[in-house]
């Protein structure tokens, strides 16, 4: 299969991508999966989440977030104000990993290329990575602390916040998240 640049990607559009990561073969975890999961939302979003990785829910309906972890990014989303067209939901790997074991360093990499022309086509203002494996894929150097924003290239901003999977049955981590969306509110709310 030929491996094409981030802005290769980006420049083939939506559709474009959308069909290379449906022709994807750079690694095995297509051989098990029903259907890629590709995103969903806005295509013009101010704010663009990335998660880990498809779940049963996901591989069966090919859409991000439609399971448990789901419910809970949408009361996220809900906490933070943002209406439909104001985001996109994408993950680190279109696959689902046999399972839901977490993906393997070669298959991050081998799927970093369409996590990353995603992020340049949708042009957020806000990129929120949902734990530590968006966080890995991103910015494997730079470390980021939960709930601390970084300015990127004076553009657009980082901010790190807990997967929705681990806020299940977790009072004192959700009470956490909603602290650090508060003191992050003026990332997303700011007028055009
Ligand atoms: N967890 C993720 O990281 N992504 C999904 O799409 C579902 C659960």
């Amino acid at each position: 299969m030929i491996l094409m640049s981030v802005s290769e990607l980006a420049g083939k559009g939506f559709e474009g991508i959308e069909k290379r990561i449906i022709e994807c073969t750079a690694c095995t975890l297509h051989e098990t999966v029903t259907n890629k999961v590709i995103s969903k939302g806005s295509k013009t979003p101010k704010v663009v989440f990335v998660g880990e990785a498809p779940g049963k829910n996901e591989d069966e309906t090919g859409i991000p977030f439609c399971g448990r972890a789901g419910k809970n990014l949408d009361r996220m989303i809900d906490y933070m104000g943002l209406s439909k067209n104001e985001y996109t939901v994408i993950n680190t790997i279109k696959c689902r990993p046999p399972n839901n074991r977490n993906p393997l360093k070669k298959e991050i990499n081998a799927c970093r290329p369409f996590m990353l022309a995603q992020i340049q086509i949708l042009d957020p203002r806000v990129i929120i990575l949902l734990g530590n494996t968006a966080e890995k894929a991103f910015c494997s150097k730079d470390k980021l602390e939960w709930g601390i924003p970084k300015t990127i290239d004076n553009r657009y901003s980082l901010l790190k916040l807990y997967h929705p999977a681990a806020l299940i049955y977790q009072r004192s981590r959700i009470d956490e998240q909603n602290e650090h969306i508060d003191r992050n509110r003026h990332l997303w709310d700011m007028n055009e």
